[in-house]
């Protein structure tokens, strides 16, 4: 009838209201790092995110060039670059989700912790600014040791009084999409169709993947799981000793951390079921930091999805993965708080 039809196309309006490029929200994305390894592909990628209005590029050097050449691309956001602390306010003002790959990066024989010196002071100052500048922002935190710098984001916020543990993230994206990656090769599925939840934290054993849980399933060995698992962990040392001192995973990472920044900002937006796997304040294991699942929104995290079914293997792994990860956690709020 008339009235159906009229009822039906009135909603189809609505729909077409709400996807419609005119009424995608004014977002603002500020990279801190952003003419780095990461920064400038990270750049790059939300560039081309039509979800992102304003992108502003800080970076202690070499800023304006990448703003100048990222902002002639011919996409939604305008683009501006900040140069120098002086600068810092002005690129986090009206920041609705501001990525941090600021920090130095690994050479060959080096952990993570070994970052820890230079990276935590780096953390540190830069989450003041946000406590300061865009206390409601979004932090996705790329920048290593994650177990310790995602800690040490959180006390600084607490001190500064506007700590919300639902906006603050570790980036374990690349973990993600390493096992993807990994486990489509052995289980022979087409790569795009793979899920693999990987849960504990961003260092060597710390990092979990739960095969078991993977989908499409596939009946691999214990032996390939196991070579899988070690694979996942190490995926970062394997880049790193490829390049033989020419620094970290740079190019995957970007990739990686464009793909959670999507995800923010489309839990940002409304859009129902985002789901992707971070290192967050979380009640799931007796460690008050954990990355597993975690369901995106309008607010940050919605909800931290609990493990769900763990292989035997899985669970010596969380069992194993506590200590270090607790130490960690505990060397962020120690620094943070000397
Ligand atoms: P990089 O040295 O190429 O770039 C780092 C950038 O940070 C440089 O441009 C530098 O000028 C900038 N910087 C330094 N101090 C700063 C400050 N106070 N404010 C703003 N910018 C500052 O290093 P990269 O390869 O881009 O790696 C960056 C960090 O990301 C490292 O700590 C690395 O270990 C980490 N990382 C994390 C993951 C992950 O999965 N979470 C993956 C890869 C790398
Ligand atoms: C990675 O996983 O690639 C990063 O954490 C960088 C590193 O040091 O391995």
């Amino acid at each position: 009838s008339m009235l159906v039809r009229s009822s039906a196309s009135a909603k189809q309006s609505v729909l077409r209201r709400n996807f419609s490029s005119g009424s995608v929200p004014e977002r603002k994305v500020a990279i801190l790092g952003a003419a780095g390894g990461i920064g400038q592909p990270l750049a790059l990628l939300m560039k081309l995110n039509p979800l992102v209005s304003s992108l502003s590029l800080f970076d202690i050097a070499n800023t304006p060039g990448v703003a100048a050449d990222v902002g002639h691309i011919n996409t939604r956001s305008q683009v501006v670059g900040y140069m120098g602390d002086d600068e810092l306010a002005k690129a986090l003002e009206g920041a609705d989700l501001v990525i941090i790959p600021a920090g130095v990066p690994r050479k060959p024989g080096m952990t993570r912790d070994d970052l820890f010196n230079i990276n935590a002071g780096i953390v540190k100052n830069l989450a003041s600014a946000i406590a300061k500048y865009c206390p409601h922002a979004l932090v996705n935190m790329i920048s290593n040791p994650v177990n310790s710098t995602v800690p040490i984001a959180a006390e600084i916020f607490k001190k500064a009084g506007m700590y919300d543990e639902k906006k603050l993230f570790g980036v374990t994206t690349l973990d993600v999409v390493r096992a993807k990656t990994f486990y489509a090769g052995k289980a022979n599925v087409p790569v795009a169709e793979v899920n693999v939840p990987v849960i504990g934290g961003h260092a060597g054993v710390t990092i979990l993947p739960l095969f078991s849980q993977a989908t499409p399933q596939a009946n691999l060995s214990a032996d390939v799981l196991t070579a899988l698992t070690k694979r996942t962990q190490d995926g970062g040392t394997e880049v790193v000793e490829a390049k033989a001192g020419k620094g970290s995973a740079t190019l995957s990472m970007a990739y990686a951390g464009a793909l959670f920044a999507d995800a923010c900002l489309k839990g940002l937006n409304g859009v129902p079921d985002v789901v992707e796997c971070s290192y967050v304040q979380s009640t799931i294991t007796e460690l008050p930091f954990f990355a597993s699942k975690v369901r995106l929104g309008k607010n940050g995290v919605e909800e931290v999805l609990d493990l769900g079914p763990l292989s035997d293997f899985e669970k010596e792994g969380l069992e194993a993965l506590k200590p270090e990860l607790k130490s960690s956690i505990e060397k962020g709020v120690k620094f943070a708080n000397q």
